[in-house]
Order: structure tokens, then sequence, then C-alpha cells
């Protein structure tokens, strides 16, 4: 995320550090050298990522600590829960009340409020979700940066736009250099301390190139990173997570393996699966999910899609629409509604009230511009902002019209926080209990 709250180090257990935010203690896995009780760190997904000096922390706290509380009230104020009862069905309102009292919900009972369509509905899921959201996760929220280092890709995604029907892309791809500068100056002058490292899936880099570009980052730049790169297989996850990457966003794309052999010819869905279980073998975070409204998609398919993605122990959930490209097999589909995508997003709180991140995907805003407002407000607490130097930003055309393709950083920073103080959201993470 963005601008994280530096915290100090109150204790040390072997790697595991307490670290402490305006009073309230969360826990970390350190791998810094050097780290002593009294240190002020940044901490992200979970672990520590750099230390700073007390004078810069202190600097950084008194300023924090004016806006901390006020946002938190804001937030507070936004998902308090008032609802008419008598304007929604009985079933709803049972299952609704199921999740409040943190009883699990069916796959009967989510299919149940995933069909519903009347207005007065669909504000009650979202308002649900949102009032869960703040209860159990307060109102911090993930600001990460995206690098899409480049748009080859050897993959025959029926949806994708830098897959390879789309003859009409120049293709493009960073260098190693390119990589480690637009890493690090997202992170030394923009203040991001997580970014994620995207790219088609194939051998226009090696893994030891990417390795390579990893240690550097991680050599100049105190940061989590992600790798997003495709199937990379065990040898390939174990080598990204050795030179320090530390998540991986891997959606499995549809959890219905018919659907999933169909729109990805010659592949399958068990291997994106053991990609995915693997590397949390390993002890990469997992950032996973699927699209909504691939052609022959049922309500039970998405269901199935968000409990799988739990089940692969998600500490992000990355769900967004399928956004039809011309130049694909699957161009001439039509748009699906954003109100499938915001009900997707609030069912996912219900499913993982108390611990998942929830991501409103670029591709949800190209959809509707009002997504990221809407969003955080049905449940999600999380967004990305795109890092990739302009120069390449529009070729990694995976849909048409991509939002922010040519918005500088600093602008969608700016839009991104004024938002998020609107909604009374800190842009923080602060890490596992
Ligand atoms: N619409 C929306 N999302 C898409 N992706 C690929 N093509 C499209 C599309 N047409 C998503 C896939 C992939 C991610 C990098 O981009 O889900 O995992």
């Amino acid at each position: 995320m963005c601008y994280a709250i530096p915290g100090q180090v109150i204790r040390i257990q072997d790697k595991i550090v307490t670290v402490e935010y305006f009073g309230e203690e969360k826990k970390a896995i350190n791998e810094l050298e050097n780290l002593q009780i009294g240190d002020y760190i940044y901490a992200q997904g979970g672990y520590v990522i750099n230390k700073i000096t007390e004078i810069e922390a202190k600097d950084i706290l008194s300023v924090w600590k004016e806006t901390f509380f006020e946002l938190q009230e804001v937030d507070l104020r936004l998902s308090r829960l008032t609802f008419d009862k008598n304007i929604i069905d009985k079933k709803v309102s049972i299952i609704l009340d199921k999740a409040l009292e943190n009883v699990s919900l069916s796959k009967d009972d989510f299919e149940y409020l995933l069909r519903k369509e009347d207005e007065n509905t669909l504000q009650l899921i979202y308002k649900t979700a949102n009032f869960l959201r703040q209860k159990y996760l307060k109102n911090s929220c993930c600001v990460h940066g995206i690098i899409e280092i480049s748009n080859y890709c050897r993959c025959r995604c029926m949806y994708c736009g830098i897959s390879r029907y789309n003859k009409t892309l120049t293709r493009y791809k960073m260098t190693a250099e390119e990589i480690a500068a637009a890493a690090v100056k997202a992170v030394t002058k923009f203040g991001f301390k997580a970014l994620v490292l995207q790219g088609g899936e194939g051998e226009h880099y090696s893994i030891d190139e990417l390795a390579g570009v990893i240690r550097k980052i991680k050599k100049e730049a105190g940061v989590l990173i992600c790798v997003s790169f495709g199937e990379v297989g065990a040898e390939g996850l174990q080598k990204l997570y050795d030179a320090g990457a530390r998540a991986i966003l891997l959606r499995f794309e549809t959890s219905n393996p018919q659907l999933y052999a169909k729109f990805h010819p010659q592949r399958n869905l068990d291997s994106r699966l053991f990609n995915i279980k693997k590397a949390y073998q390993i002890g990469y975070l997992i950032i996973t999910g699927a699209l909504i409204g691939l052609p022959g998609q049922t309500p039970q398919d998405i269901i199935n899609d968000i409990f799988l993605a739990k089940e692969l122990n998600a500490e992000m959930y990355s769900f967004g629409p399928f956004l039809p490209h011309p130049h694909t097999p699957l161009g001439s589909n039509n748009r699906i509604d954003s109100e499938e995508i915001f009900k997707t997003l609030a069912l996912i709180r219900l499913l993982d009230p108390q611990n998942g991140k929830i991501l409103v995907t670029t591709a949800l805003e190209t959809l509707n511009p009002e997504a990221r407002r809407k969003g955080l407000l049905s449940g999600a607490n999380s967004v990305m902002i795109n890092v990739t130097p302009l120069e390449y930003r529009k070729q990694y055309e995976i849909y048409p019209d991509r939002m922010h393709r040519s918005k500088e950083i600093s602008v969608q920073i700016e839009e991104t926080i004024s938002l998020l103080i609107s909604l009374g959201r800190s842009p923080t993470d602060l890490g596992i209990s």
C-alpha cells in the first residue's frame, strides 16, 4: 500500500515482531537484519518491509495522528446499518441477520442473494457488507501499485486482449533496468509500500532475469513485491520467492473446469490451481479470484468462485468483470451490468468478513466510473494504482479503454487519496493481527 503508517517495534520473538500503531498492537514477520525493540518500521501484508528513523517516523505520525481518528469517525458514520425490514423479503433479512451474527451462510443462501435484483435489496446487501468490513477491519484501505512489465504472452485465453489472438497489438517488453527504475521511483518518490509486477506469460523473460529484477528492487527499496507472471511452476515460484517476492497475483479465472477448458485452449484448471496452492505452500500471500460475466457462467459458478478463492487462502480477492475485447474470440459479447460485480464483492465480504482484503479492480472502474466509491461502500477495502510508465501503459490492453491508461501517477494518487478521505478510509495496511 501507499502511505502505510509507521509503527514502533515493542516485542521481538524470533521472526515475529509486535508493532504498535496509535495504541493498537499488530504482529508482523521480520526478515530485516538488526531490527531492535524501539525501532520504527513499515509493515505490508504482514511483513516488515523497512525501517525508518525515529525523527522521520515521529514527523509522519504527528501528521497522521490528527487525521487517523477523524477518518475512523467518518467511516463509522458512513457504515452504520439502518434499514427498513418491511421493504425487503423475509428470506433476505434472515440470511443477512445470519451474516451479521457470524453464522456461516450456505451456498444456497449466497445464490439467493446473488439472484436478487431489486434496488432495496441490493442496497441492503451492500450496506451489510460495508458494515461487516468496518466492524472487523476498520477503515484501512490497501493501495498497491502495479507495473505492467510486458504485454508479450504465449497464452490463448479467449477473452484477453494481450493473448496471441490479438495480432494488431504493438508488443513491448520493459528492460530489467526500466522495471527496477519504475519500481524504485514508485517507492521512493511516491511512497508505495507494495508493488505488483505483472506481465504476460512466457519465455520473453527467464525466471532468473525476473529474480534478478526483484533482487535489484529489494536492494534499493523497502517494498512488498507481488509477482503476476502467469503459471511459472514450482521451481519458478521458489526462485522468485528466494529473490524476495512475497505475494502472488494469480487468478484461477473460473472455478468451473469445463468453462476453464473452453476459454483456455491447451490449458486446464488443475494446473492453474497447482500453481496457486504451491505458491501458498512456499509462503506467498495469495491474491486470486475470477472473471465475472464469462459467456455461459451461471450464478452457481460465481458462488463456487468465491468459495474457491477462500479455500485457496486468499489474502486479497481480485474479482472483476469480463470486458470483451474486439480482437479476441469473445469480442462480440456484451458487457455485464456492474451491479453484478458489486454484488459479488459484497458476497465475498459476507463470506470472509474478518480477514479478506477485497479489491476494486481497474476493470470494474472501466465498466463504471463510480466503481471505486461504490465498491468501497460494498465491502471492498483495496484499490490499485497503475504505475507503469505512460509510454507503455496503453499497450497493456487486456480490454479496451482501460481506466487510468493515460493518467499520471501523481494525479491517480491525488484522486485516490481524496476519495479515501471522503469515505473516512486510511490508505494503510496494518498487516496481520
Ligand atoms: N476483461 C477483463 N479482465 C481481463 N483479463 C484478461 N482479459 C480480460 C478482459 N477481457 C484479466 C484476467 C487476468 C488479468 C491479468 O486480466 O483475469 O488474470
